[in-house]
Order: structure tokens, then C-alpha cells, then sequence
């Protein structure tokens, strides 16, 4: 396990910055490049190890894939039915539930094997949820307790669309039910009663997929798509770091350019925004649903977050515990019972990490409370990640201005999502 030690008393955050292209529609888009007739270009994907994941995974399955991820990077894919097969081998999505969830709704369409497993996060995520839709629809999986744990085995081809509501305000399952949509006879309807990121419908319609979209509602049918010329929006989810870390750190003024702030992403802002907080749209791009966000720093006071507005900022919830704890007040998140199934149990892994260096923060079975300091920078100490990134980069920005050193164990994981974070933090703080 690596530690990473952040000194602490580092001064303002200034100047703009570019986070990584986005996560979500970087898995989203090397599926659908790989399943559409010809080459497409994915420019700025995500150079996390789950995205690289993603494309061993299309590689695997026959696609050809050329060139690197990253900033200046940009993949070719070479897709179509032509091209892909049954993979030869195990897929390993590591540390990704998005991949395989994604993964699982994409491959059922296909008349071949295919076995998905990951790490040891991984193994206790769930996976009935989407298993049980893509089941319905036909496709044969297998997988620990009946389905509901990887390994996953998905014998595929064959499906019928079916008319879903979604049981869990989750992404992960509209996404894998519309992919396996696009390979099945008559109408796939998925239909969630809070909106939630809105990356699957988005990038099937610029690939010229035969899709519906209405106010809870989605509709797609069997479709062969058209090649994906993208390039990728900067992620919300890994520019919130940076926005609270300029929220908090005082003198601070940073711009995060080129941000995706579309459906049930940018829900973090309007927290923080109700938490008094100094931000700012520039350069908005309604084409692309980008925005420049300008953050200046600020006193915070608390505030309650739930209900509809979760599913929406949900990933975020790790840092903006970071705020609520800096803000004066007690914060309470929840309707969060979700956090319990990511990447670690994040209820647990932030209250711990929290009280690590010094808040006081407590459990609930739906979310957390968190009682502000009111201000001053935070003593530091030594916090445990629990191979979570968003809680590693959580803890990170808490240790910014910190009045003693901040060690973070477990760092490594910090790579599944954001490799360059370290390299960010010397951009942009002075
Ligand atoms: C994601 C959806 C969310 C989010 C995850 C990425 C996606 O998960 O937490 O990090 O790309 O669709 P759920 O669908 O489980 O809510």
C-alpha cells in the first residue's frame, strides 16, 4: 500500500486548470466506438486505469484500438460487427463497477461467452441490479449467489426489449439495459423517477442510434451505429476536488475549464453555492454542456443534503464532507444509502477518515453528519483510504492547509481515476 504525506500550510489556489476528460463518458463512448461500423476518434478519454480497463476489454473482444488516453492523447477505435468476437480469454475490469456493469449490458447482446470479474472491491459490489433487467430481456448470466456477485458469466444474443423502471436511481443499470437495447427486438424503455447522468442517451444520439428521449423516459431500438468523433469534456466529479480546495484554501481564485455541468453532474455546485460558497459560470458551451467554473474562497456555513438532489452528486459526497467539516454548522447527508455499495463502504470510510484528523462525524445507515469547525484549517494526521480514490483525493484537498502533515494510505488508488492529480495540485496551487 502506498502513502502519500501532504505537508499541509500550502498557500492559495490560483490560475486555471483542465481535469481529465470525463469518466463516465469515456467508458461510454470506447463502447459505443467499438460496436459502431468503422474508425472513430475519442480525443482527451480518461487515462484512469478503469477507463484502460474498459478499452482492454473492447480489445479483447476484437476491436482494434490505437493511441493513448490522456491530455493531449486521442484513441482510435476500429469497431462493427466485423471485427468483434467472442474474447478468448477472463475480462478483468479491475477496480471499475462501471465497466462492469456497462460491460455486462453490452456483451449480452452478442451470441457468445463472456466472463467478467474484477478485483476484491469489485467482488462485493452488486450486480443484481443489472443482471435482473438483462435477464428479463433474455440474455443467460451466471455469477455468485445466483447472479448477484461477480464473476459474472453472460451467454448473450437473442434479447427482447423490455419496459424498465429502475428500481435504483442508478446510471450503471440505464446504461447497461440501453446497450443491451440496441441489440434487441422491438422497443428497450428505461424509465427512472429522479434524472440521473445522462451519458448513454447523449453519445447513442450522436452515433445515430434509433433512439427516444422524454422527460423520465428513454426509449432505443436495434441500431448500427456511426462512428463517435469526440472529445471529451473535462470530469465535474474529479474539478469538485479542486473546487472546495478553492473554496477552503483562503485567497484562492481558480477556473476549472471546459467542465461537464449536464444532467445530475454539476449537483455538487449547488451545495456548495447553498454553503455560501463564490462560484461562478464562464464560458458556457450550451452545445456541449460545458462550462469554465470560477471558485474563489470564502466562509462556508452548513447545510442538509438529500432526497432528489443525491443521485446527482452522489460521487461527491466524500469531498463535500470535506467542506461541510471546514463550514460552520452540522451537515447532514442523507437518502446516501448508496454510498455503502461504491468503491468502499464510503459512510464508513469517510467518518473514519474525518475523524482521523480531527472532525468530529458520525454514521448513519443512509449517510453521514458532519459537524463543521466554522473555518480554521484542519490538524492534520493519518487517514486510510480504504483503496477508495474519491476518499484518498477527499482527504488529499483536506490536507492542503493543513496545520501539520496529512498522510494519506492507500494512494495508489488514487491511479484507477486520476493519475495526474499530484502533477494538478503543483499547477494550481502557489
Ligand atoms: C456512474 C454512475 C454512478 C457513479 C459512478 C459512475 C456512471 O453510479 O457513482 O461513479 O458512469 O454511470 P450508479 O449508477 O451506481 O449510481
Amino acid at each position: 500500500m502506498t502513502e502519500l504525506a501532504f505537508p499541509g500550510g500550502m498557500g492559495p489556489l490560483t490560475g486555471r486548470l483542465r481535469v481529465p476528460g470525463d469518466k463516465s463518458i469515456s467508458h461510454r463512448a470506447v463502447l459505443l466506438a467499438a460496436r459502431a461500423e468503422g474508425r472513430s476518434e475519442l480525443r482527451r478519454l480518461s487515462s484512469g486505469l478503469d477507463v484502460a480497463r474498459t478499452i482492454g476489454a473492447i480489445a479483447a473482444c476484437g476491436a482494434r484500438v490505437e493511441g493513448s488516453a490522456g491530455e493531449e492523447g486521442t484513441i482510435t477505435v476500429i469497431g462493427g460487427r466485423s471485427m468483434l468476437r467472442e474474447p478468448a480469454a477472463v475480462i478483468d475490469v479491475g477496480n471499475s463497477g462501471t465497466a462492469i456493469r456497462l460491460l455486462t449490458g453490452w456483451s449480452a447482446t452478442f451470441p457468445w461467452l463472456t466472463v467478467l470479474q474484477g478485483d476484491a472491491s469489485i467482488a462485493e459490489r452488486p450486480m443484481g441490479r443489472v443482471v435482473e433487467p438483462l435477464r428479463a430481456m433474455g440474455a443467460r448470466i451466471d455469477g455468485r449467489d445466483d447472479g448477484r456477485l461477480p464473476p459474472l458469466i453472460v451467454r448473450g444474443g437473442g434479447l427482447v426489449g423490455i419496459d424498465y423502471r429502475l428500481p435504483v436511481a442508478s446510471a450503471q443499470v440505464k446504461a447497461a439495459v440501453l446497450l443491451a437495447g440496441l441489440g434487441s427486438d422491438g422497443d428497450t424503455t428505461v424509465r427512472e423517477d429522479v434524472p440521473t447522468r445522462a451519458h448513454t442517451e447523449e453519445l447513442l444520439a450522436a452515433c445515430g442510434a434509433d433512439i427516444e428521449v422524454g422527460t423520465g423516459w428513454v426509449t432505443v431500438r436495434r441500431s448500427e451505429l456511426s462512428p463517435l468523433f469526440l472529445e471529451i469534456p473535462a470530469d465535474p466529479s474529479q474539478a469538485a476536488f479542486w473546487v472546495v480546495a478553492a473554496c477552503l484554501v483562503p485567497g484562492s481564485d481558480l477556473v476549472l475549464e471546459d467542465t461537464y455541468v449536464g444532467q445530475a453532474r454539476a449537483g455538487f455546485l449547488d451545495v456548495l453555492r447553498r454553503m455560501g460558497a463564490d462560484i461562478s459560470f464562464e464560458q458556457v458551451d450550451e452545445s456541449r454542456q460545458t462550462a469554465d467554473i470560477r471558485v474563489r474562497s470564502g466562509p462556508l456555513h452548513s447545510t442538509t443534503v438529500g432526497g432528489r438532489e443525491v443521485p446527482g452528486l452522489i460521487d461527491e459526497i466524500p469531498v463535500l464532507a470535506v467542506a461541510a467539516a471546514r463550514a460552520a454548522g452540522v451537515t447532514t447527508f442523507a437518502d446516501a444509502a448508496e454510498l455503502r455499495v461504491k468503491e468502499s463502504d464510503r459512510v464508513s470510510s469517510v467518518v473514519s477518515a474525518l475523524r482521523a484528523i480531527g472532525v468530529t462525524a458520525e454514521p448513519r445507515p443512509d449517510g453521514l453528519v458532519v459537524h463543521g469547525n466554522g473555518g480554521p484549517p484542519f490538524a492534520g494526521g493519518k487517514v486510510d483510504a480504504r483503496g477508495d480514490h474519491r476518499v484518498a483525493m477527499a482527504m488529499a484537498i483536506a490536507g492542503l492547509d493543513a496545520a501539520g502533515p496529512t498522510v494519506v494510505a492507500g494512494w495508489e488508488s488514487v491511479a484507477t481515476s486520476y493519475p495526474g492529480f499530484e502533477e494538478d495540485l503543483h499547477r494550481c496551487v502557489s
